[in-house]
């Protein structure tokens, strides 16, 4: 019988005959995949698995740290985390294209990963997040990358030294990867992670990305989230999310008159994020989100629900 004690045990082997006594990199990203390929590798090699994290500070609420402490503090993973904020927010000064913002994002995550793992010298293996759908896509030549460059930030550099790839997820669907990473002891507020793009939170500022901007979307972001979960809506949406618009309106608080963001709520269900249906949300749920972002979020004062599906809008808002 097939049960995931046994799928753990099997996987453990094979990295560990693959890899013997030689070195791994891993690219952390923040996400699901690649804190599971973490907590698999570290479990598999202890100490000859290095992570580095990129923290290009384009993340949701508290996910640098959240990520950090539990594959740091819980799985005593080697990781260097790079707080490489102010860097990605000097190039992406003045950028409004959501291709160009992609390309800088993309190309700046491989300098600083790259010099970030110069320091560390030569490692035998990249590890790679991959899961199974990623191969099948990047196999057809996935439709979606010809609608937006998909950088995923797992995909990576030539010019790192080492000699393999090696993909211990490559087998298994998101639902699996989820399941393994409970079974490894990953926590569920992470392992329950929304999918997440690379470039982040860049292509969810429309237009120019600044910091008070970043500030604004992740307080709104993290009290939708917080209250789908409240909803008990958090694991049957498939992906949902605020994006800030770059348009203001007028408004009304208290006696003042208000000029201030739209914020954008989004919720798709979807199987294959090729298409996607907008969620019907309940009017309760929305009606608190909405109260709450206007009141807690300084400079948001208009709250919108998107209700377009894909096509032939598109999931992400750039
Ligand atoms: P779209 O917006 O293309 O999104 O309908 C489909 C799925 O892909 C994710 N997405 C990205 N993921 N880099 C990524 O790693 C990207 O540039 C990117 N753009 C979109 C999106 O979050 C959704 O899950």
């Amino acid at each position: 019988e097939w049960t995931m004690e046994s799928y753990v045990e099997t996987a453990l082997r094979e990295c560990r005959e693959k890899i013997g006594d030689k070195r791994v990199l891993l690219a952390l990203s923040g996400g699901v995949d690649s804190a599971v390929a973490a907590a698999l590798l570290q479990r598999a090699v202890g100490d000859r698995l290095t992570c580095i994290f990129v923290d290009h500070g384009l993340l949701r609420l508290n996910e640098g740290d959240e990520v950090e402490r539990v594959m740091k503090g819980e799985f005593h993973v080697d990781v260097r985390r790079v707080n490489a904020q102010d860097l990605f927010l000097s190039k992406l000064a003045g950028v409004t294209e959501p291709e160009r913002k992609r390309k800088i994002i993309g190309e700046e995550f491989i300098r600083v990963f790259e010099a970030e793992a110069k320091k560390i010298g030569k490692v035998d293996f990249l590890a790679q997040g991959t899961i199974y759908p990623d191969v099948v896509e990047s196999g057809l030549g996935g439709e979606s990358t010809v609608v937006k460059s998909h950088h995923n930030v797992g995909g990576l550099p030539d010019c790192v030294d080492f000699e393999e790839i090696i993909e211990p997820l490559r087998r298994l669907f998101k639902d699996e990867v989820r399941q393994l990473g409970l079974t490894l002891g990953l926590p569920e507020s992470l392992v329950w992670r929304q999918p997440f793009p690379g470039p982040g939170l860049a292509i969810r500022i429309i237009g120019e990305i600044t910091r008070e901007k970043l500030d604004i979307l992740r307080k709104a972001d993290a009290i939708f989230r917080e209250e789908m979960a409240l909803a008990g809506l958090d694991r049957t949406a498939n992906q949902y999310f605020a994006a800030l618009t770059n348009m203001r309106s007028v408004g009304i608080m208290g006696d003042e008159r208000t000029y201030d963001y739209a914020i954008a709520l989004r919720s798709v269900q979807t199987q294959d994020f090729m298409t996607a249906t907008w969620s019907r949300l309940p009017y309760e749920l929305l009606d608190k989100v909405s109260g709450r972002i206007v009141g807690e979020v300084p400079h948001i004062n208009r709250v919108l629900y998107d209700v377009t599906s894909k096509p032939p809008a598109t999931v992400e808002w750039e």
